[in-house]
């Protein structure tokens, strides 16, 4: 597969043209981005942890029979996969309450979220990806009411079988972020699953294994993806 000229650079990752047009190639840069940009920097073999982490946690879903993207392994930072029109929406769901939802609605970190929670957020940076209904996504026609059942039972199943995978390595899947698009009118999981937009905590210590090490300053962001890799048993 040839590699044509770059179509998208987004914070963390590039998306290139290939000689196939139904294929992209994904490239894991080792730019780290948080508050939509404001901080970036490089940390070293981030590109090649998350290429890796991805493909597995990718590989692990696609055998329990959630449609994804990504097809192949290409090199330590890029994967073949399928070309899709992107929803611009991102469904997080949440097990634990983290991040945004505390200072939203001021409930204290580490709260259990039971039955887990789900949120749509719309995508755009210079708008700080603002909170949105499922009523929004109709109105403005990012999504049908048919793609928004689908991507909901579709985060909700990930759930189940990340939660399980996780919780095996002595982890809590706190919550996360994905994102779906159409691929011959059918929708499958896109973009990426990674450290970079989950949050895992050591179960016993609640140890902070994600970005929010790179968020909040706490150092050895690289170290804590390659612990979690580690843990399920990601080769590296
Ligand atoms: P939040 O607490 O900032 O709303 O984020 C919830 C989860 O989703 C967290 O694991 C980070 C991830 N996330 C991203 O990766 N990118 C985003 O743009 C957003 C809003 C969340
Ligand atoms: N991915 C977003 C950013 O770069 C949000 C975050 O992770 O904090 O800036």
């Amino acid at each position: 597969m040839e590699k044509k000229q770059e179509l998208y650079h987004g914070k963390a990752k590039s998306v290139y043209e290939t000689d196939d047009s139904n294929h992209y190639i994904m490239l894991f840069r080792d730019d780290t981005s948080a508050f939509d940009g404001k901080i970036i920097k490089q940390l070293e073999r981030k590109g090649r942890t998350n290429n890796r982490f991805n493909f597995f946690i990718m590989k692990k879903l696609e055998a329990a029979g959630i449609p994804v993207h990504v097809e192949e392994l290409l090199s330590d930072t890029e994967c073949l996969v399928k070309k899709l029109k992107m929803l611009p929406v991102e469904c997080v769901v949440r097990n634990v309450a983290a991040g945004s939802i505390c200072k939203r609605l001021g409930v204290e970190e580490g709260k259990d979220l039971n039955p887990p929670t789900f949120e749509f957020f719309y995508k755009d940076d210079s708008l700080h990806d603002p909170m949105v209904n499922d009523s929004h996504i109709i109105s403005f026609g990012w999504g049908t009411q048919e793609q928004i059942d689908e991507m909901k039972a579709l985060s909700f199943k990930i759930n189940d079988v990340l939660k399980a995978l996780f919780d095996e390595a002595g982890l809590i899947l706190v919550d996360y972020k994905l994102e779906f698009g159409l691929y011959e009118g059918k929708l499958m999981l896109g973009d990426e699953f990674s450290p970079d937009g989950c949050r895992l905590w050591d179960k016993e210590t609640r140890k902070k294994l994600d970005k929010d090490r790179f968020r909040q300053g706490l150092g050895e962001v690289i170290e804590g993806y390659e612990e979690v890799a580690r843990r399920i048993g990601c080769p590296l």
